[in-house]
């Protein structure tokens, strides 16, 4: 498969988290592109076989006033530029993963904002979204986790 992984991260754990995952489909023999939200072009998602979005949750101020468990802002812009651009992806394959911290009211909600995203834009989601507590903060837990999510979704794409 030819697999983009979309990042946005303000502290690096989300492309952190996208590395580790591209290191476990690159070792199954995937191609693997990885690109920060704010180097997309939208019309690139069509060219892949499996576009993997991952963000981490932040607040975000609208009108003065503060939005809490949203996309970070480089993946909320592109968001912003699917919708403008009227760009559906009818059949095409994501992947979804957020990191949050559930100290937070809307953990991870991150993950939401992307799973509302494609399926407005007709897009198949394969496998659960993933939510990753506390990157930095429980790293064994957190990386073992996202490996077998990460082996989980290559089985899934690779079936479907
Ligand atoms: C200002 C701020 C707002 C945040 N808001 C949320 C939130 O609403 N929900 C959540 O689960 N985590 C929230 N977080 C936690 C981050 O998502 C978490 O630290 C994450 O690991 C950061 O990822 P990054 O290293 O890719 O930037 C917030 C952190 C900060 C500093």
């Amino acid at each position: 498969m030819d697999v983009l992984f979309v990042y946005a991260t303000n502290s690096s754990g989300t492309r952190l988290a996208a590395e580790l995952a591209g290191s476990v489909l690159r070792a199954k023999k995937h191609a693997v592109t990885l690109k920060r939200a704010n180097g997309v072009d939208p019309k690139e998602l069509k060219k892949y076989d499996l576009v993997i979005l991952g963000s981490c949750t932040w607040e975000r101020f609208e009108n003065k006033q503060k939005l809490e468990g949203q996309l970070q802002q480089h993946m909320y812009e592109l968001q912003q530029k699917l919708y403008d651009q009227n760009l559906l992806l009818p059949g095409r394959k994501f992947a979804i993963f957020a990191l949050g911290d559930d100290s937070y009211t809307n953990f991870a909600a991150a993950a939401d904002h992307l799973v509302s995203l494609i399926s407005d834009l007709g897009g198949e989601i394969v496998g659960q979204p993933l939510k990753i507590n506390g990157w930095f903060f429980h790293p064994d837990e957190n990386e073992q986790k996202l490996r077998v999510w990460t082996e989980k979704l290559a089985t899934l794409s690779a079936r479907a």
